[in-house]
């Protein structure tokens, strides 16, 4: 079966590296927040474009984090998508904070900026755009009501790393990001991994401090903090993987490239890269009414798929109450028609195109 995403063909292909980073920081006997965090921190920040970078164990305590960094806590709102991964709402939440949904714009799948303001509240603390699948939200038109209303701005970059809008690199639009590192994703860990980006020297010294305890010396909690360290040999494997970010970036666009030139764009959606910006490809996303029957028949022909989400947050039994300020039409139409084709660097040309051809043997035969 032919796997929509491989971690495991990631790691065989920089094996070597991560094999000896492993040994290096078993060899130091130093196994968590150490030198090779600290290395990692700088060298990622570097990547991203941003003055500091903060490591976590998940991207959703990079997310929390970052929310409690910026003060957003109970008797706050923070508006967000219903259309994301369930950690999106899942870190507000942990925060005490009320989630807030809108609804998507159709072409990216991320937060539309038209709905935001029908949204703000006295209350609302923060915004939280996600930009999902590797395509960036229209990050200018966010930040510009955000400085209009006084609201701070934290990205969801779990699925961006590297990708652009308007030139400006995801994480640092906002006055925070939050990445994750899921094996899964463009930079990926081989375990839990997590980080917050900011420019702002004050954020990211808050970050620190709940990141552990909120200790400012050892034992002693200068504020309320959590237990969020990223562990040495997971820093150690990000720093050789970070190094690999832009030539697979780069793959996973070319990969795209092949199914946007062989899928049968008449009876499929495809992705529509953003006009001036970068889309990363976390995954190549395809709409069509028949989305359940195409996924049965590339099953049965040994190809898998995935439903990225199948429901909606504001569908889900935990998060039923959650207040939604708009309509949720545009993200119940995607979670019907959505599928995710296998994409990720390790993935040949040749694949791509028995799954191109797949898909237009489904469209031949009906
Ligand atoms: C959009 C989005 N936000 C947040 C997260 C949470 O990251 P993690 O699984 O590392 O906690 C993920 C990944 O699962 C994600 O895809």
């Amino acid at each position: 079966m032919l796997l929509p995403s491989n971690p495991k063909a990631n790691y065989l292909a920089h094996k070597e590296e991560i094999d000896a980073a492993i040994d290096r920081v078993l060899d130091s006997g130093w196994f968590i927040l150490g030198k090779e965090v600290e290395s990692f921190e700088v060298e990622f920040a570097n990547y991203i474009g941003a003055k500091h970078a903060v490591g976590a164990a998940s991207g959703t305590d990079a997310l929390e984090l970052a929310l409690r960094a910026c003060d957003v806590g109970p008797g706050d709102e923070v508006i967000t998508v219903s259309h994301t991964a369930v950690a999106t709402v899942a870190a507000i939440d942990l925060c005490g904070a009320a989630p807030v949904l809108v609804d998507i714009l159709p072409e990216s799948f991320t937060l539309d900026p038209a709905l935001l303001e029908g949204a703000i509240t006295p209350r609302t603390k923060a915004i939280l755009p996600v930009h999902l699948y590797g395509h960036p939200a229209a990050m200018d038109d966010v930040a510009d009501i955000a400085a209009k209303h006084g609201l701070r701005v934290i990205e969801d970059c779990a699925q961006s790393h590297g990708a652009k809008w308007k030139g400006k690199t995801t994480g640092t639009w906002g006055d925070i990001g939050a990445f994750s590192f899921y094996p899964t994703k463009n930079l990926g860990a081989l375990g839990d991994g997590g980080a917050v980006v900011t420019d702002d020297a004050e954020l990211a010294e808050r970050c620190r401090l709940v990141r552990e305890y909120g200790w400012k010396e050892r034992y002693v909690s200068a504020i309320a903090g959590m237990n969020t360290r990223l562990d040495e040999v997971q820093a150690a494997i990000l720093r050789v993987k970070l190094k690999h970010l832009d030539v697979e970036n780069e793959l996973r666009k070319s990969l795209a490239g092949i199914y946007d030139e062989k899928l049968p764009a008449t009876e499929l959606g495809l992705p529509i890269p953003p006009a001036d910006g970068e889309h990363v490809y976390h995954q190549y996303v395809v709409r069509s009414a028949a989305r359940n029957e195409l996924r049965q028949y590339l099953k049965e022909n040994e190809i898998g798929s995935l439903i990225h989400y199948p429901v909606p947050v504001h569908r889900q039994p935990a998060y039923a109450d959650l207040r939604c300020a708009s309509s949720m039409a545009q993200t119940e139409k995607a979670v019907q028609e959505i599928l995710s084709l296998p994409i990720y660097p390790e993935l040949s040309e040749e694949a791509v195109r028995g799954v191109a051809e797949a898909v237009v043997g489904f469209f031949g035969d009906r």
